[in-house]
């Protein structure tokens, strides 16, 4: 983060949003025209579950898009990163272990092993989670739960296949494991033709199947605000609702009101109709690029939405040795072990587009090709 910050470093490290797209004047607007009573709303302590017009707001909003909400409850959390590490202490006990994606997102790891869990990662294939693999994990160890990112995935840039999702329920039906499933990034699809595909299991599944639903105001509103939520069958609301109590007794409500204004007044929804064309403008550019600097042995998959490519490296290339070089020259990415549970190597690096202008891609890409290339040369 650190050097993904600095200004003379070219920097596809973070899974942060454009700086220059943040909704600042939505919200310089919504705040001139708050009432007396939202700014006391936005002021005071709030109840630990979330400012109730925003839980309704979200609700609304899931419910059009076919979330069992009347069978489920929202509770609001800080950031969704909050909403893994409630999951983590009502499930985990020290020595428990979690089920993974191998790679995963780096900060649900980190997560759960905060609690103390054991953390097993099973292989993902181009279309999701590799079905066998899960089911030699269930047979042999006996996990809480399992995390998935069936969309946009952090750091594969995948997203699941409707066969797959239903495969992965059908696997998991009478198991009594609950799934976590993280959709950070689920308003980001760039292209229409994956609309059936990335519908989330939470709406697919049965209502007996236990799923935590995991969203995120992050990368549709602003990360700064910390505003996250989980869906989530009754038992395990009240459960969360004692969890999140101790942590910080509520989400900040000023975020929370903000958040509700940007939803009910059509804000949300045209903020991102806006920036999805913008991010696929920014992928389309960044696989133009790849194709144009990368070595031909340097492959990598189209992704379909999400802030992510996963690009695998030429046989000879140690992605270790690759980011030392390109750091010195100005340029930086992460390398793919950080991703995997167990920190080994596994050959592949991840470059970010989100948060990169035009002309610094194409200037860091080449750093990144040329020196790949020099590499291979040896
Ligand atoms: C897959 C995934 N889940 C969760 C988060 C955390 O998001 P939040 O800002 O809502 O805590 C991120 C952040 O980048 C992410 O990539």
């Amino acid at each position: 983060m650190s050097l993904a910050n600095r200004p003379d470093i070219i920097s596809f490290a973070g899974g942060m949003p454009g700086n220059e797209l943040f909704p600042v004047e939505d919200v310089k607007e919504i705040i001139n025209n708050l009432s007396p009573q939202q700014w006391v709303d936005a002021m005071q302590y709030g109840p630990t579950a979330g400012y109730p017009p925003l839980i309704e707001a979200i609700k609304a909003w899931l419910k059009g898009k076919g979330f069992p909400v009347e069978t489920n409850q929202v509770i609001i959390t800080t950031g969704s990163l909050q909403a893994l590490n409630i999951t983590s202490k009502i499930f985990i006990d020290p020595e428990d272990t979690v089920l993974v994606e191998n790679p995963s997102f780096i900060g649900a790891i980190s997560a759960f092993r905060s609690y103390q869990a054991k953390i097993k990662g099973v292989a993902i294939d181009a279309d999701g989670i590799v079905i066998d693999e899960l089911k030699k994990e269930l047979d042999t160890t006996n996990p809480k739960f399992l995390y998935i990112m069936p969309n946009f995935h952090n750091p594969a840039g995948l997203i699941y296949s409707s066969q797959r999702r239903e495969e992965l329920l059908t696997a998991m039906a009478n198991t009594n494991i609950p799934i976590v499933e993280d959709d950070a990034y689920g308003e980001l699809l760039f292209d229409d033709d994956y609309k059936k595909d990335i519908v989330p299991l939470k709406c697919r599944a049965q209502n007996e199947q236990q799923i935590i639903y995991c969203g995120s105001f992050s990368k549709i509103f602003g990360p700064g605000l910390r505003l996250g939520y989980m869906l989530v069958p009754n038992e395990i609301f009240r459960n969360a609702e004692i969890c999140k109590q101790s942590m910080d007794a509520c989400t900040p409500c000023i975020s929370q009101v903000l958040a509700h204004q940007f939803m009910i007044s059509g804000r949300m929804q045209r903020y991102i109709d806006h920036i999805r064309p913008i991010y696929k403008k920014r992928r389309d550019f960044m696989l133009e690029t790849l194709q144009r600097y990368l070595p031909k042995e340097a492959t990598f998959v189209r992704p379909h939405g999400g802030f992510y490519i996963w690009v695998k490296m030429p046989q000879g290339v140690d992605e270790t040795e690759l980011l030392k070089l390109v750091i010195d020259a100005g340029a930086v990415f992460v390398v793919g072990a950080t991703f995997d549970p167990d920190e080994q190597p596994n050959g592949h690096i991840r470059i970010s587009y989100c948060n990169t202008p035009d002309e610094q891609i194409e200037k860091g890409i080449k750093i990144i090709g040329d020196t790949m290339k020099r590499l291979m040369a040896r």
